[in-house]
């Protein structure tokens, strides 16, 4: 059996580890990352799991099976989070498996697959700005510049590893072989209003929508706000707000995409000085690649045409790409087998929100089953989940995993 009480009591004990006051904010690789990773150690030993941290900061917990060293199907989510943050997105999908495979310990069952259950340390990329570090790495493509980039300290990842007490050398050791992991599983809130709307507390992912992150520079003239003709003006960040309503506008021409600017930055950032440079974060996604690359090129047009009539400079980096992700119609089957034995009503939908699957999806095949949360709200500390539902989703993965079939 479950216990759903215990799934949000753990949610609630990890959401105490935070680098914010009265809010939550977990980061990778800082001393609440830590402490998060000895909670969810000690609950996957409870559970009967072999578990330690891997040389990336994964939490992982392995559940042998009944002839050790077999593969393994693989679940989790991650473990860290945005900036004031809700407490479910990652964590209920870590903890939901921990809570699974306790269940089978409780029963002494093993199954003829081994189980892994990993928490990632760094899928939302908030400290570094390069996400999915963890699930890369464990998927064996993760570019050994990553480890270069730095957070808004100067302090590099491979810094941050050795400063955590692992050994960035050894971080190539974390890629799995193919033929190791048999599929990966994610259970996670949706992050979206569908299933409410539907009156559904679980559904079946199709697809994790694919997204492109750029970051935006604006360099303009820095001037005193009292003596500068407005017409005589390079005013950086005027500039970048009309950047932001074209990335708006264009993102509103087609309703699959989505673009937004999450983070903007003037300088200098005083009342009294017409700012001289403005960076900018862009995130733009959607289901089909071909939709969103040109979502991405007509945006960088339009960015160039407005520094042009503005007489500023803009330059437009890529951060990081990744392709929308197909989950396995053979795994979908099996949640969906799984939901209707569990008397839901099936309904498939996609996720707008980036998981570490698409990672994951390099290594094996993947599958998504989401979890209902009050008004679609997340990435905000108003996200909310019902024990019931909690119940049908620990419910629901436990009986995928008991029913399991191992590929034809
Ligand atoms: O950005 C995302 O979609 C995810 O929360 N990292
Ligand atoms: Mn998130
Ligand atoms: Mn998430």
């Amino acid at each position: 059996m479950v216990s759903a009480a215990r799934i949000m009591q753990r949610c609630d004990a990890l959401a105490r580890h935070s680098e914010q006051p009265g809010g939550l904010t977990r980061v990778f690789l800082s001393p609440q990352n830590r402490a998060a990773n000895e909670l969810v150690l000690g609950w996957m030993r409870e559970a009967g799991m072999r578990a330690q941290v891997d040389a990336i900061g994964n939490v992982v917990g392995r559940y042998e099976a009944e002839r050790a060293g077999a593969p393994c199907l693989m679940l989790g989510s991650h473990l860290d989070t945005v900036r004031d943050a809700g407490r479910y997105d990652g964590m209920l999908g870590v903890i939901s498996a921990i809570e699974c495979v306790a269940a089978l310990h409780a029963k002494r069952r093993q199954m003829s697959f081994a189980l892994e259950v990993v928490g990632f340390g760094d899928e939302e990329g908030v400290r570094f700005g390069t996400t999915m570090l963890g699930s890369r790495a464990i998927a064996g493509v993760l570019d050994p510049a990553s480890l270069e980039a730095r957070d808004a300290n100067g302090v590099t990842v491979k810094d941050a590893l050795r400063q955590f007490g692992l050994d960035p050398l050894r971080v190539p050791e974390v890629a799995r072989r193919k033929g190791d992991v048999i599929a990966y599983a994610e259970l996670h809130i949706e992050q979206g209003p569908v299933l409410e709307a539907e009156g559904l507390p679980v559904g079946v992912v199709t697809a994790i929508n694919g997204f492109s992150r750029m970051r935006a520079t604006v360099s303009g003239m820095a001037g005193h706000a009292g003596t500068v003709p407005m017409h005589l003006r390079r005013d950086a960040l005027a500039a970048a707000a009309e950047c932001v309503l074209a990335v708006e506008r264009l993102a509103k021409s087609d309703a699959e995409l989505v673009g937004t600017v999450g983070r903007i930055e003037a300088k200098p950032g005083a009342i009294n000085v017409i700012p001289g440079e403005v960076r900018f974060t862009i995130d733009i996604r959607a289901p089909r690649d071909e939709l969103r690359a040109r979502a991405v090129h007509d945006v960088s047009e339009a960015l160039e045409a407005i520094a042009a009539k503005r007489g500023v400079a803009c330059k437009v980096e890529m951060l990081q790409e990744l392709g929308v992700a197909k989950c396995a119609p053979w795994l979908m089957q099996q949640l969906e087998r799984a939901i209707a034995a569990e008397g839901v009503r099936v309904r498939r939908l996609p996720s707008g929100a980036g998981h570490d699957g698409m990672a994951m999806k390099t290594l094996t095949d993947i599958a998504m089953l989401f979890v209902r949360c009050k008004d679609g709200i997340s990435h905000n500390p108003a996200e909310s989940i019902t024990e019931a539902d909690a119940t049908v989703g620990a419910r629901t993965l436990l009986r995928f995993i008991e029913d399991f079939e191992l590929p034809a």
